[in-house]
């Protein structure tokens, strides 16, 4: 267990965010407790929504330069674009550019170039596919996190008439491409490592032909988009002759929807474009029980100067913000991603584990936020 002192900043955000970080500084506590844990945190009120309406901005002008200089470790957010409660009459000031900007403004001014979403069914989450084989969904969806569609270049010209023009250009390097999918084959290796200890094992049909024990699925759309699809296809190749014990396959877009759906289980490390990645991602929460339960990090796996960020995948679900009944699981799982992240592994499992019987023993019936976090601090309290 990692002896020095680890800073974490807490940014709830707005909407269900404040309820789900409410949970998630809970269990921290109790883990730092129970497993001496060298943590200590902040709690920040950006960015958000509320900061908006004080202040005019979703946060300080030097939020960005506050969290690369205050020796954060990691930081936990929880979600952000509440608009407030129906007869706000600011509920609609700020539009999504405004109000999720600070998402992608850390993605990039903190070089999170890999963004990590799991999908993993476990015991107990609704399950939307009926077929029984979709119990055994476990695949992990690798996004390109720092270009790609989100690079926020073009424009509009002569807006509002009929000659208008909007350009969105979309930005695809090599160094980009490499970085992202080795660390999918990394990934997919450890992965395969982890199975075989636990004795677990899965094939896969891969490219070829061949089963494998791991395998690696690329996403792209090179059959309409050859240009970026070639040249991250020309890095996969490449890149696959260094993994040997590891499949791959490769899968356009479209395509890759309807497997996800079909057969999910015959996927295992998906690497996909930014914007692939953003949608594949939603489709593979459902997978796995839905956004409630899907957890999401923002890492550079190549360095850890700078913190790394972690959020679900959801939203700041206006419709049941401030009701008490938003579901903490996402929050949780987020938390475990983290705390593996820290070296902090034991402390991630137990969370992990605590989370898994909660699901596995509750029936049907809607429990409270609060609910949730009682019963999965006393599973925490009684494996300590
Ligand atoms: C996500 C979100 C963001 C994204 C939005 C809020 C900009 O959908 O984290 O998946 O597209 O990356
Ligand atoms: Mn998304």
């Amino acid at each position: 267990m990692a002896a020095q002192s680890i800073k974490l900043a807490l940014m709830p955000g707005d909407g269900i965010g404040l309820e789900v970080m409410a949970a998630a500084e809970q269990v921290l506590a109790a883990l730092r407790d129970h497993y001496q844990l060298p943590l200590s945190w902040e709690q920040l009120g950006w960015p958000s929504t509320g900061w908006h309406r004080e202040h005019g901005q979703m946060m300080p002008d030097d939020g960005l330069e506050q969290l690369k200089r205050n020796g954060y470790d990691a930081l936990l957010l929880g979600a952000l674009g509440d608009p407030g409660p129906a007869n706000d009459p600011e509920r609609y000031r700020l539009s999504d550019s405004v109000s999720l900007a600070p998402l992608l403004t850390f993605r990039k001014g903190l070089d999170l170039w890999a963004c990590e979403r799991p999908a993993r069914l476990l015991p107990g989450a609704p399950q939307y596919l009926a077929d029984p084989r979709a119990r055994e969904v476990d695949m992990l969806v690798i996004r390109e996190n720092s270009e790609g569609e989100y690079i926020n270049q073009g424009g509009r010209l002569r807006a509002g008439s009929i000659d208008e023009v909007a350009s969105q250009l979309e930005i695809f390097t090599r160094r980009a491409a490499e970085r992202i999918i080795r660390h999918a084959f990394e990934r997919a290796q450890e992965r395969q490592r982890r199975r075989k200890h636990n004795g677990e094992t899965r094939d896969y049909q891969c490219d070829r032909d061949r089963i494998a024990t791991a395998q690696v699925c690329l996403i792209t759309k090179r059959n309409a988009q050859p240009h970026w699809g070639d040249m991250y296809t020309e890095v996969f190749d490449q890149l696959a002759g260094e993994y040997p014990g590891v499949g791959v396959h490769h899968e356009l877009i479209d395509a890759a929807c309807m497997k996800f759906v079909q057969s999910p289980w015959q996927f295992d490390v998906v690497v996909a474009s930014n914007l692939h990645g953003d949608i594949l991602t939603d489709l593979a929460a459902v997978l796995a029980g839905g956004l409630g339960v899907a957890p999401s990090c923002n890492i550079n796996p190549a360095d850890k100067t700078l913190p790394a960020l972690f959020e679900p995948t959801h939203g700041s679900a206006p419709d049941i913000a401030g009701q008490g009944i938003a579901n903490p699981t996402a929050m949780l799982l987020t938390t475990a991603m983290m705390l593996d992240w820290l070296d902090l592994g034991k402390a991630a499992e137990a969370l992990r584990n605590a989370v898994a019987q909660d699901m596995q023993s509750t029936d049907s019936k809607q429990r409270s936020t609060e609910e949730i976090t009682h019963t999965i601090l006393r599973r925490i309290r009684e494996s300590a």
